[in-house]
């Protein structure tokens, strides 16, 4: 295997850089906060593997006692950008979810298959609530309505990498969200795989 290219020979333009990112999730981490108030406990579900920066920043956000939990879904499907909604789990939660306070923490919803599977799964195991929190809402791919309770960022229908999204893997640990550059081919595409 040959390593990747630095990520400057892929990027674009940067569209959300590290500062707007971390004053968004401040923001929404009040938001949350603020809303959670009276609960009792929360727990934070992070869909792997996209949303562990995203995560990690938004717990240190929040002011209301959580616990967090993690799961792996991947979807079989013509591709990144037309996953079928076919979602395998890949890796469970580690403690049910029955009468807790859910709220999903994703990277990002583009045709909203894999969150509308997910949501289904979970409503299944009867918790008290469940709300959706993503960092970032690319509304003009959706497929399916999806409820989505808090959202970082409306981008528009372009590939994007770095703070947790990947191309083939890599760049996850940019800490901006960057474009791809057009002609950039996208492994996970031609293999007609999807992962979070
Ligand atoms: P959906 O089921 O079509 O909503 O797909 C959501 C998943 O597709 C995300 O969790 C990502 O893994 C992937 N995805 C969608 N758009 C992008 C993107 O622009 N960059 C990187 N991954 C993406
Ligand atoms: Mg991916």
């Amino acid at each position: 295997m040959s390593s990747p290219p630095p990520y400057e020979d892929l990027l674009d333009y940067v569209l959300i850089d590290a500062d707007r990112l971390q004053k968004r999730i401040a923001e929404l981490g009040k938001e949350i906060s603020e809303d959670y108030r009276h609960f009792e406990d929360i727990v934070l579900i992070g869909i792997l593997k996209g949303s562990m920066l995203f995560m990690t920043d938004l717990m240190r956000q929040l002011t209301v006692p959580h616990s967090v939990d993690f799961m792996d879904v991947t979807s079989y499907g013509v591709g990144v950008r037309h996953s079928t909604g076919d979602v395998r789990i890949l890796m469970d939660l580690h403690a049910p979810i029955e009468r807790r306070n859910v709220l999903i923490v994703e990277d990002i919803v583009d045709s909203g298959r894999t969150l509308e599977h997910v949501l289904r799964l979970l409503w299944a195991r009867r918790p008290a609530s469940l709300r959706v929190c993503t960092l970032l809402d690319k509304a003009e791919r959706r497929e399916v309505a999806v409820p989505l309770d808090y959202i970082g960022f409306q981008i528009p229908n372009v590939f994007v990498f770095g703070y947790g999204l990947d191309i083939d893997e890599y760049y996850r640990n940019l800490p901006f969200i960057g474009v791809v550059k057009p002609g950039v081919v996208i492994l996970d595409e031609e293999e007609g795989k999807d992962d979070s």
